[in-house]
């Protein structure tokens, strides 16, 4: 059996959603479901719903095959697993974010709220700008509404939740997405069952593997 370690939420959905039309069937699942692991109808392929930050741990310690995550995830922490491949599904990406109309501090050093301290960090070292990092862990738009910081570091998708609270994008900085990742010894002992969900999920892109 191959176990299949997905993020919960949109890219579950969709993943799924390509089994399904694949001809793998999880007849217990539905999206409303507080259910977390799901055997197809001819117990070849186990998902599991883990919270995404835990899909790469999953995989990587081998208590999943593959997984399918976001690229912040990836980009965020390094792991020793396989990047197969781009799914081409939860397309957003990776902005500095800050009151709409209020212009950045100067003379002191910006004060940046994320849930991604490390690619913060990256990206303001890349610019040569020292700045303070608040990690946080959701809900990160709140940061500058109540002066935890100037700006925020986050994912955008649609765009509404800025908006909603009045805040605007400063910069788009990365282009994200979800990944196939894949155990490497499961790549080597798997590989046929592994090619079928690579299949199911075509359209993606092929990526290097570390
Ligand atoms: C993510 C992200 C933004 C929001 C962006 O949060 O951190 O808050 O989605 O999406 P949008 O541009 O379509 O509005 P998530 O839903 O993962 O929840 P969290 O803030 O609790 O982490």
């Amino acid at each position: 059996m191959l176990h299949i370690a997905l993020a919960k939420g949109r890219i579950s959905e969709q993943v799924i959603a390509f089994l399904e039309a694949a001809g793998i069937h999880f007849p217990e699942y539905n999206e409303t479901s507080r259910k977390l692991i799901f055997v197809d109808d001819t117990d070849s392929f186990k998902i599991t719903l883990v919270k995404s930050p835990d899909v790469p741990v999953y995989v990587e310690r081998g208590a999943a095959d593959v997984g399918v995550v976001g690229k912040d995830i990836l980009e965020e922490h390094s792991y020793s697993l396989y990047e197969i491949c781009d799914l081409g599904v939860g397309r957003c990406r990776m902005a500095v974010a800050g009151i709409k109309g209020r212009s950045l501090p100067t003379g002191r050093r910006l004060v940046v709220g994320t849930k991604y301290p490390a690619i913060a960090r990256k990206y303001y070292a890349s610019l040569g700008e020292r700045v303070d990092i608040v990690p946080l862990n959701g809900s990160v738009e709140l940061a500058p509404l109540v002066g935890l910081s100037d700006v925020i570091v986050d994912i955008v998708e649609s765009g509404n939740t800025l908006r909603e609270n009045g805040l605007e994008a400063l910069t788009f900085f990365m282009d994200l997405s979800a990944r196939l990742i894949v155990n490497k010894g499961a790549f080597r002992f798997k590989r046929k069952a592994i090619d079928r969900i690579i299949a199911c999920t075509k359209g993606g892109t092929e990526d290097g593997m570390d």
